[in-house]
């Protein structure tokens, strides 16, 4: 179960230092179309959000019912009618978190990479299936 490995992997990621300002650096970098959804960001408030959400994210699969609730409304914040965020950006989103997490988990290698897939799948599944 890739749970445990996941969770560590995440654990020495944001113990390494700022992991979701290195995140954001390269995720605005994929897209102008991203870069214009973040123009008004105060990312001293985002990171904490992000920081609880990909928790949540990982812990989805274990049964964890508040975490599928928070899912489920980053799933109606992130759609159409509301911050409009196209599926096909959570394709990018993974990317750079993957090249994000090469970076801060000394770790790192790619049966963690796949194990961190398996692991957001559901949770881009519930996420994009509310746009
Ligand atoms: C699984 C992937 C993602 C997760 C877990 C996630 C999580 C979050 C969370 C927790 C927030 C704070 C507000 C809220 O609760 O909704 C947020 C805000 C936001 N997210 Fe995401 N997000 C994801 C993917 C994306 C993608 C692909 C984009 C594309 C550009 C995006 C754009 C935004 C924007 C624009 C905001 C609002 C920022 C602001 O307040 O100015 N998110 N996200």
């Amino acid at each position: 179960m890739s749970y445990e490995q996941v969770k560590a992997s995440y654990d020495r990621c944001y113990k390494s230092g700022d992991f979701f300002g290195t995140f954001y650096d390269s995720f605005l970098a994929k897209s102008p179309e991203v870069a214009a959804k973040f123009a008004n960001t105060d990312f001293k408030k985002q990171k904490p959000l992000i920081k609880a959400s990909v928790n949540m994210m990982i812990r989805l699969g274990t049964g964890d019912i508040k975490a599928r609730e928070a899912i489920e409304k980053v799933g109606t914040t992130h759609s159409k009618p509301q911050l409009n965020i196209e599926p096909k950006l959570y394709d990018l989103w993974f990317e750079s978190l993957c090249e994000t997490a090469a970076k801060h988990d000394s770790e790192w290698n790619e049966e963690l990479e796949s194990m961190w897939k398996e692991r957001m799948q559901e949770g881009v599944k519930i996420i994009t299936e509310r746009y």
